[in-house]
C-alpha cells in the first residue's frame, strides 16, 4: 500500500470513528437532555402529574405500570400509547392492557400542553417515564435522577405485548425468565415488584391465589374473598390495593405485609 492510500486511510479511519463517537454520545441519554431545547418540560410533567394525582390518587399506580407495560415491549418508546390505525394494531388492546391500562390521558394531556410552548420536541417515550418518577415521588416514594431522550416509536407490536409483559400467573421460574429476557435480574425483579405498594389489582388476576393457595394468610384471604367472588365472571373487575395497609404511599410495607402472607405477587 503507498503512503498516500495509508494516509488517506487514516484519515477516513479517523473520520469514521469520530462519526461514530458522535453517534455515541448522541444516543446517550441525559438529565439534561431538555435544558436547552424545552427547560418547561420537567416542571410541566411535575405539575401535571401532580394535579393528576390530586384529581385521583390511584393514577399514581397506573401511570407507573403504563411505564412498566410500555417498556418491556421493545423499549420505553411510548408505543403503547399508540392507537390503531390502519397499519398499526396497538399495544392498547393486549392482554395485559386491555381494560387496565390507564393514564394514557394523562400523557396526551401533557404532550398537547408541551406542543404549545416547544412543538416537537419533548418525546412521549420521556413524558411518561417522568411521569412514572412524579408519582412515585408525589406518593411519598424515593427520587432519582431521571436520564431523558428517548425517542417514540412509529409502530406497536401487540404481539410483543402478549409474549414480554409478564402475566399474575407465571411461576417464580419463568417470571425470573420474562424479566431476564430485559436485562433484569431477579433482584431487579423483586425492587421493582416493591412498586405495588401503590396501585389496585382486579379479582380476575388474583382469585387463584386468594381461594386456592397455601401460602396465604387464612384470614386476609377470607378478607379479599368478601370483594372477590369464586366463580369466574363474578366481580372479575371489583379492585383491591396490593398493599393493605397503606395502598395509596410508596413505602416499604408491601415487602413486610408480603412476608407476614397478607397479599400476593403478581
Ligand atoms: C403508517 O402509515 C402512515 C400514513 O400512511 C405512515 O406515515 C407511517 O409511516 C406508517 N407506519 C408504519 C410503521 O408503516
Ligand atoms: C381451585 O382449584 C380447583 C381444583 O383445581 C379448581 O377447580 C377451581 O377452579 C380453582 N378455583 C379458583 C378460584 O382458581
Amino acid at each position: 500500500m503507498s503512503s498516500l492510500a495509508t494516509a488517506t486511510m487514516g484519515t477516513l479511519l479517523c473520520i469514521v470513528l469520530l462519526l461514530c463517537s458522535t453517534v455515541i454520545v448522541y444516543g446517550q441519554l441525559t438529565p439534561s437532555f431538555y435544558t436547552r431545547s424545552c427547560a418547561q418540560a420537567v416542571p410541566i410533567v411535575k405539575d401535571a402529574v401532580r394535579q393528576a394525582i390530586a384529581r385521583e390518587k390511584r393514577m399514581g399506580g397506573s401511570l407507573v405500570r403504563l411505564h412498566f407495560h410500555d417498556c418491556f415491549v421493545n423499549g420505553c418508546d411510548g408505543s403503547i400509547l399508540l392507537d390503531d390505525s390502519t397499519n398499526i394494531t396497538g399495544e392498547k388492546k393486549a392482554i395485559p392492557n386491555a381494560n387496565s391500562a390507564r393514564g394514557s390521558e394523562v400523557i396526551d394531556h401533557i404532550k398537547s400542553q408541551l406542543e404549545k410552548v416547544c412543538s416537537g420536541v419533548v418525546s412521549c417515550a420521556d413524558i411518561l417515564t417522568l411521569a412514572a418518577h412524579e408519582s412515585v415521588v408525589q406518593l411519598g416514594g424515593p427520587s432519582w435522577t431521571v436520564s431523558l431522550g428517548r425517542r417514540d416509536s412509529r409502530t406497536a407490536v401487540i404481539s410483543d405485548a402478549n409474549t414480554n409483559i409478564p402475566s399474575p400467573f407465571l411461576s417464580l421460574p419463568n417470571l425470573i425468565s420474562a424479566f431476564q429476557a430485559q436485562g433484569l435480574s431477579a433482584s431487579d425483579m423483586v425492587a421493582l415488584s416493591g412498586a405495588h405498594t401503590i396501585g389496585q389489582a382486579q379479582c380476575s388476576l388474583f382469585r387463584t391465589r386468594i381461594y386456592n393457595e397455601t401460602n396465604i394468610s387464612p384470614a386476609f384471604a377470607a378478607f379479599r374473598k368478601a370483594s372477590c367472588p369464586s366463580r369466574s365472571g363474578n366481580g372479575d373487575s371489583n379492585l383491591s390495593p396490593l398493599d393493605v395497609g397503606t395502598p395509596n404511599s410508596f413505602d416499604n410495607s408491601y415487602y413486610k405485609i408480603l412476608r407476614r402472607q397478607r397479599s400476593f405477587t403478581l
